[in-house]
C-alpha cells in the first residue's frame, strides 16, 4: 500500500488545498513527520513523493491561472523531506520521484543510497524521464527530448546506476584498524561506463546498501514505457480507470515482463485509487461529494496541458484534434491514448480530455468511499465492476453497486457542470479559445 504525496499541500488533487480542514503548514518538517507517522500507524508499505521539475504553466502560456488556484505550484526537494519523515519512523518505506532526463546518474544513485542507509534499507526511487518543455527550460533546453529517445537515455541511465550500486562487494568494508584496512581495495569496483548518452567512471563513493539497493519503482504506460518498466521495475505504478482497460493492461505489462526474461512473482503492481472513509456510508458519501466539489475547472485544464505538454487554452473546447495534433502530443501520451480509447474517438474534443482523463478529479482514477472493513466500500465512478487487483491493491472489502448513475463518472456536480458549461458556450462561439479558466472562474 502506497501513499501517494505530494511535497506540498496543493496536490495531484488540486482542489485537496481548498478543503477548509486542509492543514496549512506543508512548509515546515512538522506537517511532513505528522503524515509520516500516520501512513506507518496505517500499515502503509510506503511514503512516495510525486515530482516535477516546473509549474504547470503551460495553459495560457503562463503560471498566473495556475498559482492563483494552486494548482500543483509548489514543488519542493523530496529527499530532504524524506530524510525527516525517516527520522520519525522506522518502518515505512521511503519513496521519490526523480529524472534520467536532468540528473546524472552517479547523482541519483548516491543521493538513494544515501537515504537507504540513513533509513535502514527504506529507500525507493520513482524513475521517470520528464514530459514537458516548462522543465526542459528549467534545465536549460529549449524543448523535451522525443518521447522514445528519454526512454532509450532512460535505460542506459539504469546501467549506470545500478552498475554503481553494485560497485562495493557486500564484504567489502573490512575496519581492521590495527592493520589500517580500512576496506579491501579489490572488493572495490570502478564502472568506466562510456555509452551512446552517458560516461561516468566511478568506482562509487558509497558502500552497498542494507538490502544490496533501493527499490526501483517506474510508470511507464505506453508500448515503448511499458517495455521499459518491465524490464527495470521492483513496483510498477498505473492507473486502470475500469476493470476492461485494468486488465487488458496488466497483461500488457505482464507480457512485456515475461519478454525481458522477469519472473511473475519478481515485481509487484499498484493500480492508483481514491479512498474516502467515515464510519457510515452516508457520512463517508457527504464527505466524498464534498472533497469532490472543491474541483474548479482550470485544475483539469491546467493539469492536462502540464502532462500533455500542449496548451489547451489555444483550441475551442468543442473542436476535434487533427491527426497532426495528436501526434505533437509529447508529454504523457498515456493519457492521450486513454482519452481516445474511452472516448472511442480517434479525434477528440478538450471537452472529450476534460470528460474522459478526469484529470485533476477525484475520479480521475477508481475512488472507493464507505467505512473499513467488515462493512463494505463501494467504488464509485469509472466502470460497473471492481477494478484488477493483485497483492498491492485495495482488496475486496471493495465492492462495485450494481448501477452506476451518469453523474457519478464526473468529479463533481458542480465542476463538471461548469465544464460542460464552458464548452457548450465555446461551441456556440461564446468564447474564445485561450479562455477556458476565465469563464470558469
Ligand atoms: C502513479 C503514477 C505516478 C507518476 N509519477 C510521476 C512523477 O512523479 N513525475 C513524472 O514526471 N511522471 C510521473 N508519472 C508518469 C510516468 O512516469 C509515465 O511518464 C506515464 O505513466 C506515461 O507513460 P509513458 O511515459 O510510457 O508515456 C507517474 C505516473 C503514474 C501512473
Amino acid at each position: 500500500m502506497v501513499g501517494f504525496l505530494q511535497a506540498q499541500n496543493c496536490s495531484n488533487y488540486p482542489a485537496s488545498w481548498r478543503h477548509p480542514e486542509s492543514a496549512t503548514d506543508f512548509l515546515t518538517a512538522d506537517y511532513y513527520q505528522r503524515i509520516a507517522r500516520i501512513l506507518e500507524a496505517g500499515k502503509f508499505h510506503l511514503a512516495f513523493f510525486d515530482d516535477r521539475l516546473a509549474l504547470p504553466d503551460i495553459y495560457g502560456g503562463d503560471h498566473a491561472e495556475a498559482v492563483r488556484n494552486g494548482v500543483r505550484v509548489v514543488k519542493m526537494d523530496p529527499i530532504p523531506i524524506l530524510t525527516m519523515m525517516g527520522a520519525v519512523t522506522t518502518r515505512l518505506g521511503l519513496g521519490a520521484t526523480c529524472s534520467t532526463t536532468y540528473y546524472q546518474p552517479f547523482h541519483v544513485a548516491r543521493m538513494f543510497s544515501t537515504l537507504d542507509h540513513m533509513s535502514g534499507g527504506r529507500a525507493a526511487w520513482n524513475v521517470v524521464t520528464s514530459l514537458n518543455d516548462s522543465e526542459a527550460a528549467n534545465y536549460g533546453a529549449d524543448r523535451v527530448i522525443d518521447h522514445n529517445e528519454r526512454y532509450d537515455r532512460a535505460d542506459e541511465f539504469m546501467e549506470v546506476v545500478l552498475g554503481h550500486w553494485e560497485a562495493w562487494d557486500p564484504d567489502a568494508i573490512v575496519l581492521d584498524k590495527e592493520r589500517s584496512v580500512f576496506a579491501d581495495p579489490a572488493g572495490v569496483h570502478r564502472l568506466d561506463h562510456e555509452g551512446r548518452f552517458l560516461r561516468s567512471r566511478g568506482p562509487f563513493t558509497v558502500p552497498r546498501t542494507p538490502q544490496g539497493r533501493p527499490i526501483v519503482i517506474q510508470a511507464g504506460q505506453s508500448g515503448r514505457g511499458r517495455q521499459f518498466a518491465a524490464r527495470w521495475a521492483d513496483v510498477i505504478f498505473a492507473i486502470y480507470p475500469n476493470l476492461e482497460f485494468g486488465q487488458k493492461a496488466y497483461a500488457a505489462t505482464r507480457d512485456a515482463a515475461t519478454a525481458a526474461g522477469r519472473e511473475p512473482g519478481s515485481y509487484r503492481v499498484a493500480p492508483a485509487a481514491y479512498v474516502t472513509v467515515a464510519e457510515a456510508q452516508a457520512e463517508a458519501e457527504e464527505k466524498a461529494a464534498f472533497i469532490a466539489s472543491l474541483a474548479r475547472p482550470i485544475d483539469t485544464l491546467a493539469l492536462l496541458s502540464e502532462a500533455l505538454n500542449y496548451d489547451f487554452a489555444t483550441k475551442p473546447a468543442g473542436e476535434p484534434f487533427t491527426d497532426e495534433e495528436m501526434a505533437s502530443i509529447s508529454g504523457l501520451q498515456a493519457i492521450r491514448d486513454r482519452v481516445v480509447t474511452l472516448s472511442g474517438n480517434p479525434h477528440p474534443t478538450v471537452e472529450d480530455f476534460v470528460t474522459y482523463s478526469r484529470r485533476g478529479t477525484v475520479n480521475e482514477m477508481p475512488h472507493f468511499v464507505g467505512t473499513p472493513p467488515p462493512s463494505p466500500m463501494r467504488w464509485r465512478n469509472g466502470s460497473r465492476a471492481r477494478p484488477a487487483t493483485d497483492s498491492c491493491s485495495p482488496r475486496p472489502t471493495c465492492r462495485a453497486p450494481t448501477r452506476i448513475s451518469r453523474a457519478s463518472w464526473y468529479p463533481s456536480c458542480s465542476a463538471a457542470a461548469s465544464i460542460t458549461k464552458l464548452c457548450r458556450a465555446d461551441a456556440q462561439g461564446e468564447s474564445r479559445p485561450g479562455k477556458h479558466a476565465m469563464i470558469a472562474r
